[in-house]
């Protein structure tokens, strides 16, 4: 699905980021895989994925939300001059608290990880994506909690309602560069942010789902391969929730 297209990960070492990089990998595609900070389990993880589905797959480090590093990290994609077809905006973080009790830091960083950090990103990639003869694809990852109005998510919902408002204008603004633009929205999948919130708020959750269990990353990742694809090519401004069936 994905052969000869060269994609940008964010988030790469666990977690939805981690299924992505191996559900790309085994559609073709050749991967920058960013992690917060080098090591040396990611790279030989990554040098495995590489070896066995025959494509590239470069480590690139920086902290998200670190200005500087985010542009060197891109300075070192632009030097290996090859093209940047695919986005996939999926580092984030979670926190819940009740409003009353929230330390207001909380929701300055949940805005900053989760929204301004994957929006600086995306600038620097879109200036030399609007390069590509045949544009590119970026893909957010917003959430249910963005969408709905869950307790406790002040802070985090924001920033991923916020994410998928941006998803919907980048794809206005960016169609004429033949660049799509686009959201997954999961509900409860099976990683470490789950431990961000206690039992309780999981089981709640699970009641409401239709298939009655959790997301696998992979299951994630399928949907975001999909909308890197060409398979996508009249997919645009969508925010795709990917939940099993909730409300
Ligand atoms: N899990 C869910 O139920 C769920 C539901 C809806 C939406 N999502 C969204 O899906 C995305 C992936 O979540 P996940 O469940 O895979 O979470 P995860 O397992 O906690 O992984 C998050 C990844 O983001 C990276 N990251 C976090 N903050 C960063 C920062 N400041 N700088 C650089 N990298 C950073 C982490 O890096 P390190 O490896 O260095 O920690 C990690 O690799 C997030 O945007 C999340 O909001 C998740």
């Amino acid at each position: 699905m994905l052969q000869g297209k060269n994609a940008v990960i964010t988030g790469a070492r666990k977690g939805i980021g981690r299924a992505t990089v191996e559900t790309f990998a085994k559609n073709g595609a050749n991967i920058w895989a960013c992690a917060r900070e080098k090591d040396m389990a990611f790279e030989s993880d990554m040098e495995t994925l590489s070896r066995r589905y025959q494509v590239w797959i470069h480590p690139i480090y920086f902290e998200i939300t670190d200005e500087t590093q985010v542009k060197a990290g891109i300075q070192k994609i632009a030097k290996e001059r090859q093209s940047v077809d695919i986005l996939v905006n999926n580092a984030g973080e979670a926190k819940y608290d009740s409003f009353i009790l929230m330390p207001f830091e909380r929701l300055r960083h949940m805005v900053d990880v989760n929204y301004i950090a994957p929006l600086y990103l995306t600038q620097l990639i879109v200036r030399r994506m609007t390069r590509n003869p045949n544009g590119g694809s970026i893909i957010f990852l917003s959430s249910v909690a963005g969408l709905g109005a869950e307790l406790g998510n002040t802070a985090y919902g924001g920033s991923k309602s916020a994410i998928a408002h941006a998803t919907k204008v980048l794809s206005k603004e960016l169609a004429e560069y033949r660049i799509r633009v686009n959201a997954v929205a999961p509900g409860l999948v099976n990683t470490d942010m789950k431990k961000e919130a206690d039992e309780l708020y999981w089981e709640n959750m699970i009641k409401q789902i239709y298939i009655k269990r959790m997301a696998e990353p992979e299951e994630i990742a399928n949907m975001i391969c999909f909308l890197a694809s060409d398979l996508a090519s009249y997919v645009n401004g969508q925010v795709i929730r990917v939940d099993g069936g909730m409300g």
